[in-house]
């Protein structure tokens, strides 16, 4: 269970130990301050969305968990240790925004998700054939077996977004953070691409956390719901979120929730940049 806290609880307060702990982070880019005083923690087998509109620093607050921006205050564990200290990356796996442009990269589909072992192995270290046997097993939950040999751009832009997955699956992470990676997928791929991470979070415990802007695939899917807009102004079940009028608060502007409301179609939400 997602324990989003409005006030940070003490040390040792949950039963086990949370994979990520946040305790009153903040962090800006110089003097536009991105995060406030965020409390957040993922326990293992969490299913969980984060939802904000545009500039809101959801992506600035997966870079926090992982290293890549240091807060101001307060403090991120990973895995029961201070992130400054933590060393096992590969438990952590991360689909960045915009991960499948891969721009010119002269690579093959198999050597871009083998890039994936190098956390695993270090940069110049050789695969073993347990890694190549990872790198194959993601390749084919990612339905990318065929392509393998081909070079990456050669690939469409929601091919690429499978790559980028199954890059980041190859390491077996035990965590995966995806940052808007259904983007450029197809409604059928999109589907597969929910469909696989649901049964990734069921059947192999793998926890996840995904940033979108689909609320479409928050209200059938996942467990937990934080809304972060600066601050983290919401956490809990989706229905929950969904309902009374959270999303639109979140956004500034009515949200229509599909499935709740009379068009039946999806639909996706965007917002003004702040
Ligand atoms: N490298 C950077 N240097 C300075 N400001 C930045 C940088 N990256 C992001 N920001 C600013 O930090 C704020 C949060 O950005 P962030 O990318 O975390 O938003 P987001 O919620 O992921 O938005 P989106 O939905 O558009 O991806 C924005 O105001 C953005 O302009
Ligand atoms: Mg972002």
């Amino acid at each position: 269970m997602l324990r989003g806290l409005r006030h940070c609880p003490r040390e040792g307060s949950g039963t086990a130990e949370p994979l990520i702990r946040l305790e009153g982070v903040s962090f800006g880019f110089g003097r536009n301050a991105v995060l406030e005083e965020i409390c957040l923690e993922v326990r293992r087998g969490d299913f969980m969305a984060i939802l904000g509109p545009n500039g809101a620093g959801k992506t600035t607050l997966l870079k926090v968990v992982l290293g890549l921006l240091t807060p101001a205050a307060g403090q991120v564990s990973l895995f029961g240790v201070p992130a400054g200290r933590f060393r096992e990356r590969y438990r952590i796996g991360y689909v960045p925004q915009k991960a499948g442009a891969f721009g010119a990269f002269p690579a093959t589909v198999w050597e871009v998700a083998a890039t994936g072992r190098f956390a695993r192995v270090g940069f110049w270290g050789r695969l073993s054939k347990q890694d190549e046997a990872a790198v194959r097993e993601a390749l084919a939950v990612l339905g990318l077996e065929h392509l393998a040999c081909r070079p990456v751009q050669a690939l469409s832009g929601g091919q690429r977004q499978r790559v980028a997955i199954a890059r980041a699956l190859a390491a077996g992470p035990e965590v995966l953070l995806l940052d808007e990676a259904a983007e450029g997928l197809d409604a059928a791929g999109e589907e597969a691409f929910y469909g696989l991470l649901e049964r990734l979070n069921r059947e192999r415990d793998l926890t996840v956390v995904l940033v979108t802007h689909d609320i479409g695939a928050v209200s059938r899917r996942v467990k937990q719901v934080v809304c972060l807009n600066r601050r983290i102004i919401f956490t809990g079940p989706p229905q929950e979120c969904l309902e009374n009028g959270k999303l639109s608060a979140l956004y500034g502007m009515p949200v229509y929730v599909p499935g709740r409301g009379t068009e039946s179609r999806r639909r996706r939400i965007y917002s003004r940049e702040r």
